[in-house]
């Protein structure tokens, strides 16, 4: 028997403060114009009081069941794409388990930064292939804006906090809605963005590097140039393993970084502006969760019409790097 990959549907949870450019402006040598002119964002949501990765990610994933009427008993895998959540352990797809009593669940987080949700979407087909999993809960959480320097004007008015949901089955139906997955990393270019975690050695022996920065560094120019060589040639690979061209795509919905590598990315593989979502101006960069906050909102704006057939892109830390053709049913 074959079996196939149903995406059953998404959904999303943003956090509740939003930040504009001038509110930046008040505490930082930055501007309005700089921001929007650079990046595309104007604002962004940021996490305050009680909201972390992990509440986010609760609210996303409860979301996505209610809407589904989905049986949670059902869910056999969960997998929290999270790269900087409050605690090492307990693990976050572990909490989002218990507060939705998905009981029968095994659960797991993966660390694969913005590119994180399509990473976890290529480890969820595999399992459902191999038939060692049949419902997958994927969330991707991410509240950078917590690691991140507000004293360092080129990273802190990129980033935003949200959570994104995507439940996904086995299925006997002919077409797997998984169209084609590909994924790429290279650690040589770890340094391109890096996050330092605390911890000091047993007393009794020396000391190891001080970790002492434990926010975001990024070196925004690579990254930028890390994107545009390596993610091109990937899409070019996965479209044409899936036997497609530009036009047998419906929609582009590339991860929300920045607009000008929204529309770089876009103008390479010639497709027309009405095809691409970006929502980064409201959002900013909300790392692993950018991509289903941004196809949950357009289906609901009406600017995603189903069934569709949705291009999805992503990079990231590590740097990391992935691609998918996915099928979006009507009823999604
Ligand atoms: C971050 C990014 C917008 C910066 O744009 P840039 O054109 O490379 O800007 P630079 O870093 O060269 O800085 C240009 C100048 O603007 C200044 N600047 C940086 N941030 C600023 C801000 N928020 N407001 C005003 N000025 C700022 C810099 O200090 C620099 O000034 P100088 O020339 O006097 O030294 C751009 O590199 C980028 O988007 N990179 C990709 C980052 C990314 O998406 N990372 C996440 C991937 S998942």
């Amino acid at each position: 028997m074959n079996i196939n990959t149903k995406i059953i549907g998404l959904d999303y949870e943003v956090a509740q403060n939003i930040i504009t450019n001038d509110d930046l402006s008040n505490i930082l040598d930055t501007s309005d114009e700089w921001i929007s002119t650079r990046t595309g964002i104007k604002k962004r949501r940021v996490i305050s009081g009680e909201e972390t990765s992990t509440t986010l990610g609760i609210k996303a994933a409860q979301k996505v069941i209610k809407r589904y009427n989905f049986d949670v008993e059902k869910i056999d895998l969960i997998i929290a794409a999270c790269s900087a959540p409050e605690d090492i352990y307990p693990s976050v797809s572990c909490l989002i388990q218990s507060a939705i009593n998905a009981k029968n669940a095994v659960c797991f987080d993966l660390r694969a930064a913005c590119a994180g949700f399509i990473y976890s979407l290529n480890t969820a087909k595999a399992f459902i292939k191999s038939g060692v999993y049949k419902n997958i809960l994927i969330v991707a959480t991410d509240t950078t804006t917590k690691f991140t320097d507000w004293e360092d004007r080129s990273t802190c008015v990129l980033f935003g906090d949200g959570a994104g949901a995507m439940l996904v089955s086995a299925t006997e139906e002919k077409e797997d809605d998984i169209i084609g997955i590909n994924a790429l990393a290279d650690g040589s270019c770890g340094d391109y963005i890096t996050l330092k975690t605390h911890g000091k050695n047993c007393p009794l022996v020396n000391n190891s590097k001080d970790n002492s920065n434990t926010f975001i560094q990024m070196k925004g120019k690579d990254v930028y140039k890390f994107v545009m060589t390596k993610i091109p040639p990937k899409i070019a690979e996965l479209m044409e393993n899936a036997n497609y061209t530009s036009n047998d795509i419906d929609y582009f919905v590339p991860h929300q970084s920045n607009q000008r590598m929204i529309e770089a990315l876009a103008q390479r593989l010639e497709l027309d502006d009405s095809k691409v979502v970006s929502n980064i101006e409201h959002y900013g960069n909300m790392s692993a969760a950018s991509i289903l906050v941004a196809i949950r909102e357009e289906i609901n704006n009406g600017k995603i019409k189903l069934p569709a057939k949705v291009l999805i892109s992503a990079f990231g830390a590590g740097m990391t790097g992935a691609n998918a053709i996915i099928s979006l049913d009507k009823n999604v």
